[in-house]
C-alpha cells in the first residue's frame, strides 16, 4: 500500500493538510483499487473541515491554475499530471424522504464512511504525517475484497434509500469485479427496486453502459432481471424472457440467447455500440412471434421491426440519437443477411448488395453474426461454423473482384447534373440509382469509366442531351 502513496502528489497532499491542520484521507475507489491491484487515476480526498479550502491550498502549492469548485456540493476538483483529484469535507448526510433533498451537515470521518455505498468503497487511508498510510476500515472492506463480496456499510435499505442509484452500482461492481452480492444486500435490491424510478435515466444508463463494457455483462443483466430492476427501465428486453409451448413445440428463450450473444462478442470488441447491437439484435422477436402449424414458431421480419425499435429505445434510455444509433440500427437490420448467403444458389449480386449496404461496418456485422451462433447441439454448431466460414470466403472473393468495401457512387449527383445540363430533379436520383443497380447486378464493373458510358446511354433513352 505504501508503494502507491510514494507518488509525489501524496507528499504534497500530506504537507498541505498538516499546514492547514486538517485531518485528511484518501478514500473510496482509489483505496479499493490499490487493494484489488486495479489501475486508477481518480483520487478522492476527504478532510474533516473545508474540502474547498484544502483544494485551493493544494492547487497553489502544485502551481495548478484551475480549481473547479462546486459550492452547492461543497466539493472541488483539480487535475494534475494525469490525476483527477476531488476534495470534499467529511459529511453527515441523510435524505428527507418527502422532498428527496439531501440534508447535509459537517461530520467526522466516521460519519462520512457510514454514508458511503459499499464496505469496499468506504476504506480510507490517512495522509497526515503522523498517521501517514494508516488504513481506516470500519466495515472490514479489506476482508470483503479478499472474499469478493459487495455489502453495504449500514442496513442495505438505508444505504439504498439514501441514493437508489447504488442499487445499479452494486450490480455494476459485482459484474466488473466478478464479486458476489451479499444476501441481505441482494434481498434489499429486490425489495427497494421501485425506488430506482426517482433516479434520472442518464445516471442509470451510465451504470448500464459500465455493465455492458465489462468482460461478462450477462452477470449484470441476470442480476438486473432477477431483482426486477431491469423491468423499470428496459421492459423491451424483459419481454424476450420465457418460452411458449404450442403443440409440444417451444422456441428458445430469447433473453438468455441475447445474453449469450452479448457475452460471445465481448472478447472480440470493446466497442460499446457493437455490444448494444448484440443486445438489440432480436429485440423485435416478441412482437413478430407467430405459431404456424406447419413451420412451428416464426419471427418473420424481426430484423426490420427491431431496427425500427432502436430509435425509441435509444431515446428512452437517453443514448445518443446520432451516427452511433444509426450504426446499431444498421447492424440489427442486417444481422440475418450474411447467413442467408450460405445457399448454393446465392448470386454474386446478393453478396455485392450486402457489402454495399454494410459499408465500412461489414467486419462488425460478421462479428455479430458469429456471436449469434449459440446452439448447444454439437452437430448444428459444426454446420453453422462451416457455413459462417463459407460466407466469409464469399464476401472476400467478391470484395477482391469488385472492390466494394466502403463503396461510394462512382458518379456524383453534381456530375450527372453537369453532364446533362439539368438542375436538381428526380431524374438525377433515378440515374444515380440505376448506375448503382447496374453495378450490383453485374451489368457494369465497379468503375467510373463503365458507369459513365452507362449514364450516357441511359440519359439518351430518357431524352436528355449531353452538354
Ligand atoms: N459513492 C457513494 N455513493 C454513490 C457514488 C459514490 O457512496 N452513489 C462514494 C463511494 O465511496 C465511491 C466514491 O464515492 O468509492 C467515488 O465514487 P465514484 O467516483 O463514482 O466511483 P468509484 O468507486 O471511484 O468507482 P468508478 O471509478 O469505477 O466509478
Amino acid at each position: 500500500m505504501q508503494e502507491h502513496l510514494k507518488q509525489p502528489i501524496f507528499k504534497t497532499l500530506s504537507k498541505v493538510a498538516d499546514e492547514l491542520q486538517l485531518e485528511t484521507y484518501v478514500i473510496g475507489g482509489f483505496v479499493r483499487d490499490i487493494i484489488l491491484k486495479r489501475p486508477s487515476k481518480d483520487i478522492d480526498i476527504v478532510c474533516v473541515g473545508s474540502g474547498i479550502d484544502l483544494a485551493k491550498a493544494v492547487a497553489k502549492t502544485l502551481e495548478v491554475k484551475k480549481v473547479s469548485v462546486f459550492k452547492n456540493y461543497g466539493t472541488a476538483m483539480i487535475t494534475y499530471q494525469g490525476w483527477e483529484v476531488e476534495f470534499v469535507g467529511a459529511r453527515k448526510e441523510s435524505y428527507d424522504r418527502g422532498s428527496r433533498k439531501p440534508v447535509v451537515e459537517d461530520g467526522t470521518l466516521e460519519d462520512d464512511q457510514n454514508r458511503r455505498d459499499f464496505s469496499i468503497n468506504a476504506m480510507a487511508i490517512c495522509l497526515n504525517k503522523e498517521r501517514f498510510g494508516e488504513l481506516v476500515d470500519p466495515f472490514n472492506g479489506i476482508k470483503d475484497c479478499e472474499n469478493k463480496i459487495i455489502r453495504t456499510p449500514l442496513e442495505p435499505k438505508v444505504t439504498f434509500s439514501d441514493d437508489p442509484l447504488r442499487m445499479m452500482r452494486a450490480i455494476r461492481f459485482a459484474t466488473q469485479l466478478n464479486f458476489t452480492i451479499e444476501d441481505k444486500t441482494y434481498i434489499a435490491l429486490h425489495t427497494e427496486k421501485d425506488r430506482i424510478t426517482i433516479i434520472s435515466q442518464e445516471r442509470i444508463t451510465d451504470e448500464l453502459n459500465k455493465i455492458i463494457l465489462s468482460s461478462v455483462p450477462s452477470i449484470g443483466f441476470n442480476h438486473l432481471f432477477d431483482t426486477g430492476l431491469l423491468h423499470h427501465f428496459f421492459p423491451e428486453i424483459v419481454k424476450l424472457h420465457g418460452v411458449e409451448m404450442r403443440n409440444g413445440l417451444g422456441h428458445k428463450d430469447n433473453f438468455y440467447h441475447t445474453l449469450q450473444v452479448l457475452d460471445n462478442i465481448c472478447p472480440n470488441t470493446n466497442n460499446l455500440w457493437l455490444r448494444w447491437a448484440a443486445i438489440l439484435h432480436d429485440i423485435a422477436k416478441p412482437p413478430t412471434k407467430r405459431f404456424d402449424p406447419k413451420q412451428g414458431w416464426t419471427f418473420h421480419g424481426h430484423e426490420d421491426r427491431g431496427a425500427r425499435m432502436v430509435p425509441e429505445i435509444f431515446k428512452k434510455l437517453k443514448l445518443p440519437l446520432d451516427a452511433k444509433m444509426k450504426y446499431v440500427q444498421k447492424l440489427v437490420r442486417l444481422h440475418l443477411r450474411p447467413i442467408a448467403l450460405v445457399k448454393e444458389s446465392v448470386t454474386d449480386s446478393a453478396v455485392r448488395r450486402l457489402l454495399v449496404e454494410a459499408g465500412e461496418d461489414v467486419d462488425d456485422l460478421m462479428l455479430l453474426c458469429s456471436a449469434d451462433i449459440t446452439t448447444k447441439n454439437e452437430k448444428k454448431l459444426k454446420k453453422y461454423k462451416k457455413n459462417f466460414i463459407l460466407v466469409e470466403e464469399k464476401l472476400k472473393e467478391v470484395e477482391e473482384k469488385d472492390h466494394l468495401r466502403n463503396w461510394q457512387p462512382p458518379i456524383s449527383g453534381e456530375d450527372i447534373m453537369a453532364t446533362f445540363g439539368i438542375g436538381p430533379s428526380k431524374e438525377v436520383g433515378q440515374i444515380k440509382n440505376a448506375i448503382k443497380e447496374a453495378m450490383l447486378e453485374g451489368e457494369i464493373q465497379n468503375n467510373e469509366a463503365e458507369a459513365r458510358v452507362f449514364m450516357h446511354r441511359l440519359g439518351s433513352k430518357m431524352g436528355l442531351k449531353l452538354v
